[in-house]
């Protein structure tokens, strides 16, 4: 069982991509456990407020430190985590070697930022690693929250119905997947490669690796370059 706690600024962006599909199942199966805390429900005052100006100013606001650490230390109270991740775009790229890595963990904290970010010291004091989905700047972690769940999800053992299936993935083994086909094998002139149709699995497999590595050497020759 892997269990994830979101602290997020907008929850309501996390209750589409958790409640289908492979995560839905996962959670039914007792593999994966979500939940998603409200960062407001720890915010100051009346109007229970989380973010302010920035020092030096500029436009936009920053999630204070006194709101974070409040909902960080509630769940610490009841929870050991193996990592506090704080999503933002100046973490170390996610790849499919990080998502392996955090599959086997049992209990994450995931941070999510909004505006122009989170008050350093946070993540001076409690983040122990910090990931971007990408260089591009979504308005907030949210997505990028459900973005990294979803690849590790879909690791965790039991989760997807072919045990095998996530293992011949794009990435997994740093080369991109093959094509693939479905019946009918013959569709508006088009046909099914001879070979698959054959049923001899192991000329289906080099086949298979041949055209991963074709394809990944025309497309994206930058995840062969540590082999050769
Ligand atoms: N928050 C805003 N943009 C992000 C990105 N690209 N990755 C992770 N978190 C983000």
């Amino acid at each position: 069982m892997l269990e994830i706690d979101i602290i997020a600024v907008v929850p309501g962006l996390l209750e589409g991509p958790f409640s289908h599909s492979i995560l839905h199942r996962a959670a039914e199966k007792q593999l994966l456990k979500i939940r998603v805390i409200d960062l407001r429900e720890f915010g100051i005052g009346q109007y229970r407020q989380i973010d302010d100006y920035a020092f030096g100013g500029g436009a936009g606001m920053v999630l204070m430190a006194q709101p974070l650490a409040e909902a960080i230390r509630h769940l610490q109270n009841e929870n050991v985590y193996d990592e506090i991740i704080y999503l933002t775009p100046d973490g170390e790229t996610l790849n499919q070697s990080i998502s392996n890595q955090l599959s086997l963990k049992s209990k994450l904290l995931l941070i999510c930022g909004h505006y122009k970010g989170i008050d350093e010291r946070i993540r001076q004091k409690f983040v122990t690693r910090e990931i971007s989905i990408g260089d591009y700047v979504l308005s907030g972690g949210e997505l990028a929250a459900a973005v990294l769940v979803d690849t590790i999800g879909r690791l965790i053992p039991g989760v997807l119905n072919d045990g095998s299936s996530a293992l011949l993935d794009s990435f997994q083994d740093d080369l991109l997947a093959p094509p693939v086909y479905t019946r009918p094998a013959e569709w508006e002139d088009m046909k099914v490669p001879d070979i698959l149709i054959s049923g001899h699995e192991a000329k289906i497999d080099d086949w298979r690796f041949q055209q991963s590595l074709d394809r990944t050497k025309e497309r994206r020759p930058d995840l062969l370059k540590d082999e050769s």
